[in-house]
């Protein structure tokens, strides 16, 4: 059986690496990775830390790239290679342009695809933007569905999707924070300088495209925290796209309070995570993963797909009002009750063990209902 992931993006990187490990485990899979490049440095520091070595690697991404000029050589880039590999199964995962990309491409080739991280929805088409459509589209596309919680499983019904093509399996992000929380860890010195303060740490990042326009909001709130809290440093890994780069370096200026770094490799940044007070993101990933590490997190965004860490009380959604982030996040910084409710809940969103079950599905009893029902069922309706 041969099994082809296609992933592009860091975070698709570090969710599919134990997929990928399980799958290159197997005897029984053949096990076929095409890395489209979407992202460069930020996914090589992932590739290198799971020791992950592509079978194709495209180079696809370029400085400032747009969504649309991005699908367009995904398209043409990533159709003739599954037309020559024509695997039995695709594998993609998340909401990113490589898992629109990577589902419709395989789907064309009327090759079954599975969507590991199903049915996370905020119901809001432009938020994030274009993710929440990215996801839905996939999941028409998708013949199999790994759902990572319950509630997600739940959204795919709602939406008419059969229960029997879903499977809860956990989100695989906690087997890859698992994996790499076990291993023994020096931070590199620069690292190191930071922490030797006895300083309470901020933990920041910021990426999404629908809060492009307004981050300088974000930043002031930063910047108004640490000025009225000595006690308070920021580390701030810069994402790379320029449009963010820019907005930092208008707003935030020499401060020896806000550490502006280049992107952390995943295992620098676990520990970061580890080390912070709290956590102030509009991540998708760092939602799942700072609960497990018992770090409370304020969320940048007016929607969440991970309603479950809103409902537990790990997650607050504060947007992207400066005064709304300052004023929680004073909050968490001078009450100690309020802190340390937020930071005692138990993750929600896995237990190590997502990938075994993808893999073990795959190969036992879906596989079979993949080749011999569902790819029927999906080529009737065509
Ligand atoms: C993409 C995904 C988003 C995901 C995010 C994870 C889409 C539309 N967006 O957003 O869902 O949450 O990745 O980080 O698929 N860049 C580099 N080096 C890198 C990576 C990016 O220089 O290693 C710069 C390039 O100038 C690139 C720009 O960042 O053009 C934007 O990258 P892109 O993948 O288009 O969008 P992201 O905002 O990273
Ligand atoms: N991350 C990292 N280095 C950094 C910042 C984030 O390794 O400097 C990891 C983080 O732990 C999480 C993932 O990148 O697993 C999240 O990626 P991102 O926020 O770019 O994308 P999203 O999850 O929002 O799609």
């Amino acid at each position: 059986m041969k099994v082809m992931t296609i992933f592009g993006t860091r975070p698709e990187g570090i969710k599919m690496a134990p997929v990928i490990q399980a799958l290159n485990r197997d005897p029984f899979i053949e096990s076929v990775a095409l890395n489209t490049g979407q992202h460069k440095e930020m996914l090589d520091q992932v590739l290198e830390l799971f020791q992950l070595v592509p079978d194709y690697n495209l180079h696809i991404m370029k400085n400032g790239q747009t969504v649309e000029e991005l699908t367009s050589r995904l398209i043409q880039t990533v159709t003739p290679i599954i037309q020559k590999e024509a695997p039995d199964l695709v594998l993609v995962h998340g909401d990113t342009t490589t898992t629109l990309v990577g589902a419709y491409t395989a789907f064309l080739q009327k090759i079954p695809v599975g969507h590991v991280e199903a049915g996370l929805r905020t119901d809001n088409k432009y938020s994030p933007f274009p993710e929440e459509i990215n996801r839905q589209l996939v999941d028409r596309l998708a013949s199999y569905h790994f759902a990572a919680t319950p509630s997600n499983k739940q959204n795919l019904i709602d939406e008419k999707i059969n229960a029997d093509h879903i499977i809860v399996t956990g989100n695989t992000v906690i087997d890859a924070l698992l994996q790499i929380t076990e291993q023994p860890h020096l931070f590199p010195a620069a690292l190191k300088k930071i922490f030797k303060s006895e300083k309470k740490t901020i933990l920041l990042t910021t990426h999404r495209r629908e809060n492009l326009k307004d981050l300088q909001y974000v930043y002031r709130a930063i910047n108004r925290i640490v000025k009225e809290n000595k006690d308070v440093q920021v580390v701030f890994p810069v994402h790379k796209n320029p449009k963010i780069r820019a907005t930092v370096r208008a707003e935030i200026g020499e401060n020896e309070n806000i550490h502006l770094i280049e992107p952390l490799d995943y295992q620098d940044f676990v520990h970061v995570m580890k080390q912070s007070y709290l956590v102030i993101t509009d991540s998708g990933g760092i939602q799942e993963e700072a609960p497990g590490l018992g770090k409370p997190v304020l969320v940048a965004r007016n929607t969440t797909e991970r309603p479950e860490g809103v409902e537990a009380g790990t997650l607050k959604l504060v947007g992207t009002s400066e005064e709304k982030i300052y004023t929680e996040c004073t909050r968490l910084l001078v009450n100690e009750t309020a802190y340390k409710s937020m930071a005692a809940i138990s993750n929600p969103f896995g237990n190590g063990e997502a990938a075994a079950h993808i893999v073990s599905c795959i190969k036992n009893n879906i596989f079979e209902n993949i080749s011999e029902g569902m790819l029927e069922e999906t080529l009737e309706r065509i």
